[in-house]
């Protein structure tokens, strides 16, 4: 069944059971060495599946919320291994969604849930984006349009160190304020990048063209602030008012819309990096990676 969350839509199975977490994989077409995020109701679940340092328990205040701490396994938890896709560490977050919270409570037992959309394609920010995405084959739980519109920030806390394995709702800045430390990047070829982190990815069909000031003839348009004057072709604007967070909960969406324009391209307009932009960034690289 998939469910709401603040940040994406989730494709979600009893992270105990092996075959409901099988049909997820399949349900996706996703590779089955790429670990699922297992939602927990409290702190309580989270911390019986994995093992807290005192910086992962201090990173843990900002739950519920936009993040996922990717810590030691605990020896013997009830989690199929095809959750963690074999590794020894778990991806565990708290989502900041009562839906979400009110499920996991019910069935009693943390949830595996990646996004829920095929693998590849753009994550779903509504219920109806579910639907149509897995041809109505998933019954969804609508729990109304999601608040962030991106994905999780994943965090790898280790020891002293955190690095950051993907930006996500959960700015950089606010991680480094809170725990006084500087987020880290995977160094390149580092093993302890996220093993979901292929480069093509969220794809919309259209090609994509990033930091266009302004579009060509023929393309479609995602702007961001003032619009370009006189432009015929279709286009939406992530935030008239340049807020990362409005732009953020739209990037999905509107480039889902724009992709079923028809138009061959669509050209993006520049978005600072900063803060939420990081995520936003990231998101259209991968959009625009060649296939
Ligand atoms: O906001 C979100 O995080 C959404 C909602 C539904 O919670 N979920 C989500 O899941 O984006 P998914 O499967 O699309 O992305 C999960 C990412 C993958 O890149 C995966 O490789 C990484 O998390 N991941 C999960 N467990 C991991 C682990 N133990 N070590 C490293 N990376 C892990
Ligand atoms: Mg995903």
């Amino acid at each position: 069944m998939a469910i709401p969350t603040e940040t994406v839509y989730g494709l979600a199975a009893d992270a105990s059971n092996s075959e409901a977490v099988l049909s997820i994989y399949e349900t996706k077409g996703r590779p089955r060495f790429n670990p699922l995020i297992v939602h927990c109701a409290d702190l309580a679940m989270a911390e019986m599946l994995a093992e807290f340092s005192p910086l992962a328990r201090t990173l843990a205040t900002l739950w519920p919320g936009p993040l996922t701490l990717v810590l030691p396994k605990r020896p013997n938890v009830p989690l199929s291994a095809l959750v963690t896709a074999g590794l020894d560490t778990v991806g565990i977050r708290i989502p900041g969604h009562k839906l979400a919270l009110d499920l996991i409570e019910l069935v009693g037992r943390p949830l595996a849930a990646p996004s829920a959309n095929p693998s590849g394609r753009l994550s779903p920010t509504t219920a109806g984006q579910v639907v149509e995405g897995f041809g109505g084959r998933v019954p969804v739980l609508d729990g109304g349009p999601c608040v962030a519109g991106v994905e999780s920030t994943i965090l790898r806390v280790d020891g002293d160190t955190i690095v950051q394995l993907r930006a996500g709702a959960l700015p950089r800045v606010e991680i480094e304020a809170l725990t006084g430390r500087s987020v880290l990047d995977p160094a390149k070829d580092s093993p302890l990048v996220a093993p979901g982190m292929l480069s093509s990815h969220y794809a919309p069909r259209a090609r994509v063209r990033l930091a266009a000031e302004a579009p060509e003839t023929g393309e479609a348009y995602l702007a961001y602030g003032a619009p370009p004057a006189d432009f015929g072709g279709p286009m939406l604007n992530l935030s008239p008012a340049r807020d990362p967070r409005e732009a953020a909960r739209n990037l999905f969406s509107m480039l889902r819309e724009l992709d079923a324009s028809g138009a061959e391209t669509i050209a993006v307009a520049p978005i600072p990096p900063t803060g939420l932009g990081e995520a936003i960034n990231d998101r259209l690289v991968r959009a625009a990676a060649p296939r």
